[in-house]
């Protein structure tokens, strides 16, 4: 599972997923910086923190299985171009 612009949205451990489940929530440093505060980690859980414009984040999530992408509220603050 992989969440960019993730906020301070709690989904991961509201659905508890099972434990083969690895979960990346990504957002800019300042927001994964309070996240940390708030939230703790477990095994199947990270954050990231980065820019979803930048790629070299993207090294990090597995490449050798299924991955579902949420990004809800983000397009508003990319520009056309970062988009495509
Ligand atoms: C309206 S909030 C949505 C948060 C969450 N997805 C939700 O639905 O509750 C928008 C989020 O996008 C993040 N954001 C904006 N530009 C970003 C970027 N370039 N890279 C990563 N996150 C970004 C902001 O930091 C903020 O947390």
């Amino acid at each position: 599972m992989l969440q960019r612009a993730c906020g301070m949205d709690s989904r991961a451990f509201r659905l508890d997923p099972p434990s083969g489940v690895r979960w990346f929530d990504v957002d800019l440093p300042d927001v994964i910086a309070l996240r940390r505060k708030l939230y703790s980690a477990d095994d199947g859980y990270r954050t990231i923190a980065a820019s979803v414009t930048d790629s070299g984040w993207l090294d990090e999530i597995p490449a050798d299985r299924p991955t579902l992408i949420l990004a809800e509220g983000l397009l508003r603050y990319l520009r056309e171009a970062e988009v495509s």
